[in-house]
């Protein structure tokens, strides 16, 4: 089968279209034909090797055990191994693999089944394969931060900073629909896309401080963050909590170390996402079906340009998300 091998880490030159041998499921897996996969901000920090946390999994000087980038994806199920009770060959599906071997960037993938739920038939494979990583950090971080569905009073006041990419473009959907005021911060040439997703009020990064123009928030919801916790915390309403889903390493260090002691000491909460892998995903088709979660698909690159698909998402171009499409042509039956 032909896969975008990764050899080295730095850059997107190290990816290269290769045959390699079609993997063979094991018992407890399933083998899916590769129609979509998304690019996350996660690849791209495994391809440069930073932080350096990422070479734990990957491999310390090479990458070593994921050399085939990709986690979101969806297909249809080829095989199943003798263990395998909920899919059959034939099933569409969709899933993040990066708790279990990432592999994506290929024309087949084996994945354990309980990385993989039914796509709905409404959905579009490219869609499917936007939406399960991002998505769900989306949801994980507004849950985290006490904003859910259906508690609507008295309306939250929510921001979502880095609200134009992957998570956000999820973020400012959903936290809007389960009735929160929403305020989008981004760059300038994206404050169109996020007001057009239901966003009440746009901050452009380059031209205003959020955390020091007086306004405060129930809930900040940080995909990019590197101001100090500091200045999270004087944004905070009293009872707000502050959610960091990524950002500098700095800012991790002051969550891990002083988030706790903040949080115990006043009424404002500071803490750290943990990604849970495809927790929540029919919760996101329940909201895909609803309208409320609609992946934004900024474009779509055949496999043999994941590098230049990967280069283009890097350089902070993509409003939403970017995919690589397989057989487009090729898909039913
Ligand atoms: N917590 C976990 O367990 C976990 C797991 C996986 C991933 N992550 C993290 O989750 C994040 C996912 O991000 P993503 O996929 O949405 O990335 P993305 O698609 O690249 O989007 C990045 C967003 O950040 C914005 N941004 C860039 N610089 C900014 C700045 N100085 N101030 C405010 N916004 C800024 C961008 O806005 P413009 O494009 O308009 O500049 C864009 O909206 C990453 O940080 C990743 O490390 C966390």
């Amino acid at each position: 089968m032909k896969a975008i091998v990764w050899t080295k880490y730095g850059s997107p030159n190290f990816l290269e279209l290769k045959e390699v041998a079609k993997p063979i499921p094991k018992n407890n897996e399933v083998l899916v034909k590769v129609f979509a996969v998304s690019i996350n901000s996660w690849d791209w920090e495994l391809l440069m090797g930073v932080p350096f946390v990422n070479r734990l999994m990957a491999g310390l000087l090479k990458p070593k055990r994921i050399t085939i980038l990709g986690c979101d994806i969806a297909g249809r199920v080829e095989a199943v191994g003798k263990n395998v009770t909920q899919f059959q060959a034939g099933d569409e599906v969709f899933g993040d693999l990066s708790r279990c071997g990432w592999g994506g960037f290929a024309e087949y993938v084996c994945a354990r089944e309980n990385a993989l739920a039914l796509k709905p038939s409404i959905m579009t494979y490219e869609q499917a394969a936007a939406t399960p990583q991002a998505g769900l950090l989306a949801l994980q971080g507004l849950r985290k931060g006490q904003i859910k569905q259906e508690e609507t009073q008295p309306k939250q006041m929510v921001l979502i900073n880095g609200a134009s990419g992957g998570v956000g473009s999820f973020a400012v959907q959903m936290a809007k629909s389960f009735g929160a005021e929403v305020t989008g911060v981004c760059s300038t040439g994206k404050m169109e896309m996020v007001r057009s997703l239901g966003a009440d009020h746009v901050i452009d990064y380059k031209q205003e401080d959020f955390t020091k123009n007086g306004q405060h928030y129930d809930l900040i919801l940080d995909v990019k963050g590197y101001h100090s916790l500091f200045d999270y915390r004087r944004a905070l309403n009293p009872k707000g909590r502050y959610v960091m889903a990524g950002g500098s390493t700095a800012l991790v260090n002051q969550l891990i170390f002083l988030g706790p002691w903040i949080s115990m000491a006043g009424n404002k909460k500071m803490g750290l996402l943990m990604h849970k892998a495809n927790k929540g995903l029919d919760c996101m088709i329940a909201l895909f079906e609803a309208g409320k979660a609609i992946p934004v698909i900024d474009s779509c690159y055949p496999l043999s340009e994941v590098a230049e698909a990967m280069r283009y998402f890097g350089e902070g171009n993509a409003k939403g998300k970017v995919v690589i499409t397989l057989e487009p042509d090729n898909r039913s039956g």
